[in-house]
């Protein structure tokens, strides 16, 4: 607990603290929330208010605050060793231990090895680094481009930043890395091609093979997405689409990168999202939920086919000339370690299919009964309202509006803690989450979108 007062505590994040993804000045003049305390999935803000918390921290603290296994092995690891490296030269027993546990996970999906950093954005960049490697040791150094779907979200480093899909990431930090495209996201709420989502994933596909014979395939690196757009807008494709543009990758000879930052370690009620598609990637992203956010973690995974060309290669160009003084941290490989045997344990996947398709339906029947939803999506653990002006044209509200923070501060005065992005409130509970739970979400939400309607 602080010994700062709560007033204190605001004033000097007002003055001192710039915020990810805020204007500095905005944060003055709205101050964010100050949470001092989680418990399950309730957390405690600084001036005492208990709150449901239906975003697990950021997608991340999946399973849910205060839990003492992962405690006590963070503990015992900064009681036995809290840092070492794992450059060349040096390892350590949970960094060995952990990527045997992750490959052993992944094997069904062709995981051979893997690569541990930081967290999201550092598990996208080692995965677009290993896709350009991959291709310089195979002898085709030419293949150095990425494509990736508008609407996604890669983190914020230069290569991340440069493949993400929506521009209010880039702009302000352009110019981006060179060589990278976008094509359409199969986004069935709003396209201009159909209303019929089987078509629409076909058309997307073609949309993504035309550009790889734009740009010659034999200068495409790696095409990179997310199995479900998660801060776009929880967009989830029609589940043709990623067995098709599995067989154009194929067809192509590129590289299929998933990015399951969020998606990992069972949030859509799957293990891993491309087991929901049936369909295996060539690298996989990682992070969040494979530490359940309690210390930061990331990690790259390397299917067999990209590791046996390492293996098979005598060139210089294959040793991995990247990673990180934390890359694989003690105290993080215990507190994965510790995640995982809880994931297994209680199945908290299947609870996260459960419980969430009980808030998709709840939050799908107060979407026909809302003036102000246009649109209610989501699978597993991850669900989008994209808020309206205007149901029947679809209509975005203008600049300035107010209607979808005001829908989340109503729910914060009732004890509900959201998410707003753009028009979007996101909802990412705890995979641990009760049913009990999730109807007090869904009945702060109702009340706030009462509040806000009337
Ligand atoms: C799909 C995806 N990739 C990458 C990232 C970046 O992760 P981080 O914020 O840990 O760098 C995120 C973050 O939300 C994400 O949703």
């Amino acid at each position: 607990m602080s010994d700062w007062t709560p007033d204190e505590l605001k004033a000097a994040n007002a003055r001192y603290l710039w915020h990810p993804m805020a204007q500095p000045k905005a944060m003055r003049d709205a101050p964010p929330d100050i949470i001092v305390r989680g418990e399950g999935c309730w957390i405690w803000d600084a001036d005492g208010n208990r709150l449901i918390d239906g975003v697990a921290g950021l997608w991340s603290a999946n399973l849910g605050f205060g839990r003492r296994e992962i405690r006590d092995a963070i503990v015992a690891q900064l009681d036995a060793l809290p840092y070492f490296n794992v450059f060349r030269g040096t390892t350590h027993p949970r960094a060995i231990e952990l990527s045997a546990r992750v490959v052993k996970l992944m094997e069904p999906d062709g995981v051979a090895a893997v690569f541990f950093s930081n967290g999201g954005s550092d598990a996208v960049e080692g995965a677009l680094k290993l896709a350009r490697q991959y291709w310089k040791i195979r002898g085709q150094g030419d293949r150095i481009k990425f494509i990736a779907l508008r609407q996604g979200y890669h983190g914020v480093h230069f290569g991340g930043m440069s493949v993400n899909g929506n521009t209010n990431f880039r702009r302000p930090y352009e110019p981006m890395l060179p060589g990278c495209f976008h094509v359409d996201t199969p986004w069935v709420y709003r396209n201009p091609y159909t209303e019929d989502p089987t078509r629409l994933a076909e058309i997307c596909a073609e949309l993504l093979e035309r550009e790889i014979l734009f740009q010659g395939p034999d200068t495409v690196a790696a095409f990179i997405a997310e199995p479900v757009q998660g801060a776009g807008g929880v967009i989830v494709p029609p589940a043709n689409y990623w067995p098709l543009i599995r067989k154009v990758c194929d067809k192509h000879g590129v590289l299929l990168i998933a990015d399951e930052v969020v998606t990992g370690f069972g949030r859509t009620g799957h293990l891993f999202g491309t087991r929901m598609w049936d369909v295996k990637a060539d690298l996989w992203c990682l992070a969040k939920g494979i530490s359940s956010g309690y210390v930061p973690l990331g990690a790259t995974a390397i299917s067999s086919r990209i590791a046996e060309a390492f293996d098979a290669s005598n060139d210089a160009m294959s040793a991995v000339t990247h990673g990180y003084t934390y890359s694989a941290h003690p105290v993080a490989a215990a507190a994965a370690l510790a995640t995982l045997d809880i994931i297994e344990r209680e199945n908290v996947t299947a609870n996260a299919a459960a419980q969430g398709a009980h808030l998709l339906s709840r939050l799908q029947d107060l979407g026909r009964r809302s003036r102000l939803i246009g649109d209610v999506r989501g699978v597993g653990l991850m669900v989008c309202l994209e808020m309206v002006a205007d149901k029947a044209t679809k209509k975005s509200f203008g600049r300035g509006a107010t209607e979808v923070s005001r829908v989340a501060r109503e729910a914060y005065r009732r004890g509900a803690m959201i998410r707003t992005s753009g028009p979007n409130i996101i909802l990412s509970p705890a995979l641990i989450i009760e049913r009990a739970q999730i109807d007090l979400l869904c009945d702060v939400l109702e009340e706030s979108f009462a509040a806000v309607e009337r």
